[in-house]
């Protein structure tokens, strides 16, 4: 359709960017956390592995403000530190998979090779860079089937900067936050005032206010779930916080980082037992509740009903959307995958790459239904967005 273009579509174009640009690194939030939509509790926890990182490269600014958007429960991330000791939200402890670290000169001599958890690695490590060298660097997506458009767009955040995002969300969200390889930092990484890592993550969480038991007001304000692969830090930081810890545990094959303990001792009867003083719930690989051979799921094992015994949460990791992910009795479909873990096996929560997702499952299968007016609105502002957006599309802008 042709047409002459006039004044009326450009006033609204402005109006639609102005409304959808956002700084990119918002002011502190103004603590109206009392008026906010409350943390839903009806149904499994949707936790952004790493914020949407199915779609924006991971733990990035983005990959977290997508999260929740699209629904998250929980933002997750990794906590690792700099070598001038910030907490910072990464997942390896090495750049190189995730940064365009590779592509700077003043940086090709800090190439190192450490022992990690018992095996030589080598590259660039985050603790032989401080912050500023850190923020210089861009990060990048993971898997090369997934969007490359983001590349070298963001900048690593701080554990900071991260909570920051959940505070500022329009309706509580909570945090999700790893203590990642504390026996490594904690060779690598010196506080001045003889603190060590553990100390630091939880001195994080309380200046910001994360306090208080699960379920309690103040975690209702602002929840918290404190997840580590190693038990000696869930028990070392138990006198510091009371927030609720989750123990991660790993494959069948491989011990845990800092006690060694074998993946059988860390789930037995004893160990439930033990470990139930200090953590409200448990963080397996999915495919060790449902053994996987050849791609084909086998027969559940009783781990989620024996932890569900000793009153522990079950929130598994990690679902993902693509095929190279996906075992065949889902036929490639990922809702049938929620289907299965949410109602057959009855896990508690879900660490997802894909949050939108499953936020549209748990909503098709098991509404939320508070808050009916503000999702009215929410209605009322899409269709004039929608009608908006219909009156530019019958404009040619060229
Ligand atoms: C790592 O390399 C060092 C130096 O070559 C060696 O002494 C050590 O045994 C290696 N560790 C492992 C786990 O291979
Ligand atoms: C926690 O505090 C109690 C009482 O002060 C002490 O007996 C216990 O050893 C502490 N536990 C840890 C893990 O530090
Ligand atoms: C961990 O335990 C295994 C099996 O018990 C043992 O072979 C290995 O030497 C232990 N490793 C360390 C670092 O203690
Ligand atoms: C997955 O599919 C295989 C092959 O059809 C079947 O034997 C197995 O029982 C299925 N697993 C589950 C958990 O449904």
């Amino acid at each position: 359709m042709a047409s002459t273009p006039s004044f009326a579509p450009f006033v609204f174009l402005l109006l639609v960017i102005g409304c959808t640009a956002r700084p990119f690194y918002p002011l502190p939030s103004k603590g109206d956390g009392g008026s906010r939509k409350p943390l839903q509790n009806f149904r499994p926890y949707n936790i952004a592995h790493r914020g949407s990182n199915g779609e924006i490269p991971e733990e990035t600014h983005l990959a977290y403000t997508r999260a929740i958007e699209e629904g998250a429960d929980f933002i997750e991330t990794d906590i690792l530190s700099s070598k001038d000791g910030v907490l910072i939200c990464f997942h390896d402890v090495t750049l190189d998979e995730t940064t365009d670290v590779a592509n700077y000169k003043e940086f090709a001599n800090r190439k190192r090779t450490y022992e990690v958890q018992g095996e030589n690695i080598t590259g660039f490590f985050t603790v032989d860079f401080t912050l500023k060298e850190l923020k210089s660097l861009r990060v990048r997506q993971r898997y090369k089937f997934r969007d490359q458009q983001f590349n070298g767009m963001f900048q690593i955040i701080t554990f900071e900067e991260f909570i920051t995002i959940a505070l500022d969300a329009d309706r509580v969200v909570g945090i999700y936050p790893e203590i990642k390889n504390p026996v490594f930092i904690n060779q690598h990484v010196k506080w001045s005032d003889g603190k060590i890592f553990e100390d630091k993550f939880v001195e994080t969480l309380q200046k910001y206010g994360f306090k208080g038991s699960y379920l309690s007001n103040n975690w209702l304000r602002q929840p918290v779930f404190i997840q580590s692969f190693a038990p000696t830090s869930l028990v070392y930081i138990s006198n510091k916080t009371e927030s609720p810890k989750i123990l991660l545990i790993d494959d069948v094959d491989i011990p845990t980082q800092d006690t060694n303990q074998s993946y059988w001792e860390i789930t037995s009867d004893e160990y439930f037992n033990y470990i139930k003083q200090y953590v409200v719930g448990i963080g397996p690989w999915k495919d060790t509740l449902v053994p996987v051979i050849n791609n084909y799921m086998k027969t559940p094992t009783h781990l989620v009903s024996r932890a569900h015994a000793h009153n522990l949460q079950v929130h598994p990791y990690t679902y993902r959307n693509e095929n190279p992910f996906m075992h065949f009795n889902f036929s490639q479909d990922p809702y049938m995958e929620y289907d299965y873990w949410i109602n057959k096996i009855g896990v508690d929560g879900l660490f997802t790459d894909f949050t939108g997702s499953l936020h549209h499952f748990q909503e098709w299968t098991s509404k939320r239904v508070d808050h009916e007016e503000e999702d009215m609105n929410d209605k009322t502002a899409a269709k004039l967005l929608h009608k908006i957006a219909l009156l530019l599309s019958s404009y040619k802008l060229s």
